[in-house]
């Protein structure tokens, strides 16, 4: 009996540790709807550079089940700004983590990369969504 309310006990804390986890987490980091509708929806302005995001980048900067920051996210894009602008060009040729190199734009140049990284690191709420 005494074994079995213990064996309860310990599982309504794990429970709520993972509970309040995810609850953390989400506060945190996830992007909201909102976010993630804008993230699924915009384009660069200008048609050459659109091209190139959408054959390129969009594939995983603009779904919420990647782990790439996203589109229009800002606050999980302001850590990697801060690294520089430059830093970043350069992780994107290298490739990072779950990123290929040249984030698959293998004819991109530095200006273009810039461009890509401006338009996804604009948070969404400045572009009055
Ligand atoms: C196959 C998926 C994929 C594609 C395609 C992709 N990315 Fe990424 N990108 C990622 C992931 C995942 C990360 C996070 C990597 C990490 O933090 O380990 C990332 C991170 C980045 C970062 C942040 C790098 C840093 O130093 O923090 C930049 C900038 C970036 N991507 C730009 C681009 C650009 C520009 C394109 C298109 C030319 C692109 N990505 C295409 C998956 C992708």
């Amino acid at each position: 009996m005494t074994r079995m309310r213990l064996h309860q006990h310990l599982t309504q804390a794990v429970v709520a540790t993972i509970t309040i986890g995810l609850a953390a987490c989400n506060g945190g980091h996830s992007p909201s709807a909102a976010i993630q509708a804008h993230a699924a929806n915009s384009i660069p302005a200008s048609p050459e550079l659109a091209a190139v995001y959408q054959r390129s980048c969009q594939a995983c900067h603009a779904r919420g089940t990647s782990d790439a920051p996203l589109t229009g996210h800002g606050e999980a894009w302001q850590p990697r700004l801060d690294k520089g602008m430059n830093v970043l060009v350069d992780n994107v040729v290298s490739g990072m983590g779950g990123m290929p190199p040249y984030g698959l734009c293998m004819d991109c140049n530095a200006e273009q990369f810039r461009q890509l990284i401006r338009f996804m690191a604009t948070p969404a709420e400045a572009e009055g969504q």
